[in-house]
């Protein structure tokens, strides 16, 4: 483990270098300049500080950022632990800016599953007071929800589900049974403990939400929970326009790649597939979609690209990102059969959109590392088909746009942030109210986040007359849609 590490009595992280921290200030200035919704959302609340002492645990991408949303967090009067939720996307010098400002961050590039791991658990252990030793949060910010799953699982345990003593379906599955075999061992009752002092989680990403549906569906969800996701202002921007540009920055940043003239595949035509497709197609890619929804699929021929398989591409194909959330999208078998030299990579939350499991053990391939995040596989005379070919695959299957570039813009990230800020003040105002269950953020939230965003890009809006409004049926200050309208 490269990563430094302190603990004192006052304050703990762990990052990669301490002394990274005032590069970490100034770029944490700069997304300042872009995040005009977070930063005014921060000012109206500096003063009333309405999440005073709040014990609250961030499982999201150690970004610029994420940084602007840690400090609007802990501004609000919340006292703040972070984690970031992929072992790749974390921005080395924002993680020390954020730690050499006194706040617990446990994150750096290139962890360990075990260390990710041990990052999220440190994440979620808050100080304890005069009658506990440590305590959990009493907010969540999760992304993907490994936080949230964390601790069901740890509350499983304690109620004798004997998961944890089954074999681990891969390699992180049982980092996860193995750490929560310790926690077992080292501070037995620590889950429900957690889970009873346990207020809310807000979901930032499809995947997360997801998993938050399921869970709510089996009746086994532990706290309420907010969708942020599916506010229009996060994924009909972040998912989109961000996807259409950071998937561009992580495939030029990883490879210098040449787009124009190539053929790319986008698996998955929702919000991050239309995104990735836009972007490939805007430099000029000749871009092929497959989908396995029929809406989608529509769509994407309506907007002039060809649908076909995976298999309809294979020698064809330069180019492959999978947007699906979906697991098996890109098969060994794919690899095998592909173009000399194509390009693979994912931009979804998990890494089983390409079976990497598969690619890193099959027989008579061999991987060279180009740097990191960059990986050159050659599929050998004995492998799968007759072999002689390579593939460069990225971020080794996990998303490319955090992991070989910086993610999405900070103008779009500003609105899923406020999205975030909003939801966690709504989860803290209602706790003794909300049930058990998933929510979303009403229209009239959604709304405002846009509003906070148009001066900056120079947008004057169009104000409804009162006799408009009573013409199309809207109030004159909104919302302006029904919430089943889509935009
Ligand atoms: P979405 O549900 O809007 O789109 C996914 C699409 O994939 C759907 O249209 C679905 O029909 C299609 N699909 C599912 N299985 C498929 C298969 N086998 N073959 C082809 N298509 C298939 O979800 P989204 O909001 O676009 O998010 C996609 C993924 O990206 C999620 O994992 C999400 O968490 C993640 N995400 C990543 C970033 C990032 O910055 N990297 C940002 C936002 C979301
Ligand atoms: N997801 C996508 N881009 C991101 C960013 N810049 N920071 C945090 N999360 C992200």
């Amino acid at each position: 483990m490269n990563a430094v590490t302190q603990d004192t009595h006052t304050h703990d992280y762990k990052v990669r270098d301490i002394a990274l921290a005032e590069l970490g200030r100034r770029r944490i200035r700069m997304a300042e300049e872009e995040m005009p919704g977070l930063m005014r959302i921060r000012a109206r609340y500096a003063q009333s500080k309405p999440l005073k002492g709040v014990r609250l645990s961030g499982s999201l991408h150690m970004t610029k950022e994420t940084a602007v949303l840690i400090e609007t967090l802990n501004t609000l009067g919340a006292s703040v632990r972070w984690a970031s939720c992929n072992i790749f996307s974390t921005q080395d010098d924002c993680a020390a800016a954020i730690a050499a400002a006194g706040i617990p961050v446990f994150a750096w590039k290139g962890e360990t599953l075990e260390e990710y791991w041990d990052c999220t658990l440190d994440m979620l252990t808050h100080p304890g007071d005069g009658t506990h030793n440590v305590r959990g949060p009493e907010l969540i910010v999760d992304d993907g929800g490994d936080a949230t799953l964390l601790i069901h699982k740890g509350v499983d345990m304690e109620n004798g589900d004997n998961w944890v003593n089954t074999p681990g379906a891969n390699h992180e599955e049982q980092v996860i049974k193995n750490l929560l075999k310790r926690t077992a061992k080292e501070r037995p009752g620590f889950w429900k403990k957690v889970a009873a002092g346990w207020k809310g989680v807000s979901e930032e990403t499809t995947t997360g939400v997801h998993r938050l549906y399921q869970m709510m569906e089996a009746g086994k969800l532990l706290v309420p929970a907010i969708n942020v996701n599916d506010s229009v202002t996060k994924s009909k921007f972040d998912n989109l326009y961000g996807c259409r540009e950071s998937l561009a920055d992580g495939i030029k940043r990883a490879t210098d790649l040449m787009v124009a003239g190539k053929v790319a595949v986008v698996c998955g035509y929702g919000d991050v597939g239309k995104g990735c497709a836009h972007s490939l197609k805007g430099f000029g890619a000749r871009v092929i979609i497959t989908e396995i929804d029929p809406i989608n699929a529509l769509q994407a021929a309506m907007e002039g690209f060809q649908v076909a398989t995976v298999e309809d591409t294979l020698g064809i194909a330069d180019i492959y990102v999978t947007t699906t959330g979906n697991k098996d999208i890109i098969t060994l078998e794919h690899m095998a059969a592909m173009k000399n030299n194509a390009l693979v990579c994912n931009i979804g939350h998990f890494d089983n959109e390409i079976q990497m499991d598969r690619l890193n053990t099959a027989r008579d391939v061999t991987r060279e590392n180009i740097k990191p995040q960059v990986d050159r596989y050659t599929f050998g005379v004995t492998s799968s088909n007759n072999g002689g070919h390579s593939i460069y695959m990225l971020a080794e299957g996990r998303l490319v746009n955090l992991g070989c570039a910086h993610g999405h813009p900070s103008f779009v990230m500003s609105n899923s942030f406020s999205n975030q800020t909003l939801a966690q003040l709504d989860l803290w105002a209602n706790k003794d109210k909300y049930e058990k269950t998933v929510y979303r953020l009403p229209k009239k939230l959604d709304e405002e986040v846009a509003r906070l965003h148009l001066e900056q890009i120079g947008v004057k809006l169009t104000k409804l007359t009162p006799e408009q409004a009573a013409y199309i049926g809207v109030p004159v200050e909104g919302p302006y849609k029904p919430d089943h309208y889509r935009y």
